[in-house]
């Protein structure tokens, strides 16, 4: 026995940054954004915190699960950076909430919420649960180099959620870990113990593109081929996929590996650019809130990050 999502939720900063407006920030343009990574704007913290985004995804996926704070057995957060280094992001959910259940983070970058439903997965198959929630945040708009046009462009804020319940909709899950922070980290800062100076790193994110790229277009494609086969079925049967909402041209080269026809990948990273936890269960509620998924219809998701790490799945969506 395993898991079935019950209900999603999503929560955006209200501050939309354009293309247009990013260009009076660094030197570029819509054009050169557009084309190099299918992004028109994104949304961006204001007067919002981390807690806000995901505390608002948490209580939307209940909503819709119908399922309250009290019935949840377990909180997991996967997020980089919530609002506190302590507490855990997700114990301030479940105050936020009213839950009183455990609660921990997770972190594995882009890669965390579908880390977190591996983990989740094993939690019902130990039968320690009934009901999880799940939650995908980041806030990188507080962790980029506002002068370094080849990243700041790329990112944005957001959070999704997913209530779990018992069930058979978990068809294959599986992850990936390779270290190595040379291509992409955010390193911790400057080190405030008076008797050990190591120096100071800005805390922002460093990345080498053209690697990541090459990186992600390989994960991407052998994570969706594995998670397919793990699960028994043939390409042509999935439904939707729901890849990692990083760069459109990585969703094209990966979807031309595969033989799961183009129109089925979901991509709303025009309006959002990428949310690192958040990009998959916010596609995830957008597809849900819009009516886009049937029941029995079989969903592949597949997400890449900083790690590296990877991870990919087949859920079969089966919701009240
Ligand atoms: O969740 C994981 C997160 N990371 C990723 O998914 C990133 C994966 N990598 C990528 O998506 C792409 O490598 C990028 C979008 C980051 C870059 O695209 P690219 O086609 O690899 O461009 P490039 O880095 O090779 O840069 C090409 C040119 C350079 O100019 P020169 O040297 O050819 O004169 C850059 O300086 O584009 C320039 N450039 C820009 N120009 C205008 C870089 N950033 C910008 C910019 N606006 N924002």
């Amino acid at each position: 026995m395993s898991f079935r999502i019950l209900g999603t939720g999503k929560s955006v900063p209200d501050y939309v940054l354009t293309n247009d407006e990013m260009a009076t920030i660094v030197d570029t343009n819509d054009e050169w954004i557009r084309t190099r990574s299918g992004i028109r704007e994104r949304r961006i913290c204001t007067t919002e915190t981390p807690s806000t985004l995901a505390t608002q995804a948490a209580e939307r996926a209940l909503k819709d699960a119908h399922v309250s704070a009290q019935e949840l057995d377990l909180i997991i957060c996967a997020t980089i950076r919530g609002e506190y280094i302590s507490p855990a992001e997700a114990c301030v959910i479940q105050k936020n909430i009213g839950a009183t259940c455990p609660a921990f983070d997770l972190n594995a970058a882009c890669s965390g919420f579908l880390y977190a439903l591996d983990v989740a997965d094993g939690f019902f198959a130990r039968k320690r649960v009934k009901k999880v929630l799940v939650v995908g945040m980041d806030n990188m708009s507080n962790s980029l180099d506002w002068q370094d046009r080849s990243t700041c462009v790329l990112f944005g804020d957001g959070g999704g959620a997913a209530v779990l319940g018992e069930g058979d909709g978990l068809l294959s899950i599986h992850i990936t870990a390779q270290g190595d922070y040379d291509c992409l980290a955010i390193p911790r800062g400057e080190n405030t113990n008076p008797r050990y100076a190591n120096g100071s790193q800005r805390p922002v994110l460093k990345m080498n593109g053209r690697d990541v790229y090459k990186f992600a277009v390989n994960a991407m494609s052998k994570g969706l081929q594995k998670a397919v086969d793990d699960a028994g079925l043939k390409q042509e049967q999935i439904n939707w996929v729901i890849p990692h909402q990083a760069n459109i041209r990585i969703i094209d080269a990966a979807a031309a590996k595969l033989q799961i026809p183009r129109e089925r990948y979901f991509c709303n990273i025009a309006s959002y650019g990428n949310t690192s936890a958040g990009s998959i269960p916010i596609a995830l509620d957008e597809m849900n809130k819009e009516g886009i998924l049937k029941n029995g219809d079989l969903i592949a998701m597949s997400a890449f990050g900083g790690g590296l790490t990877s991870a990919s799945c087949v859920i079969r969506w089966n919701k009240d």
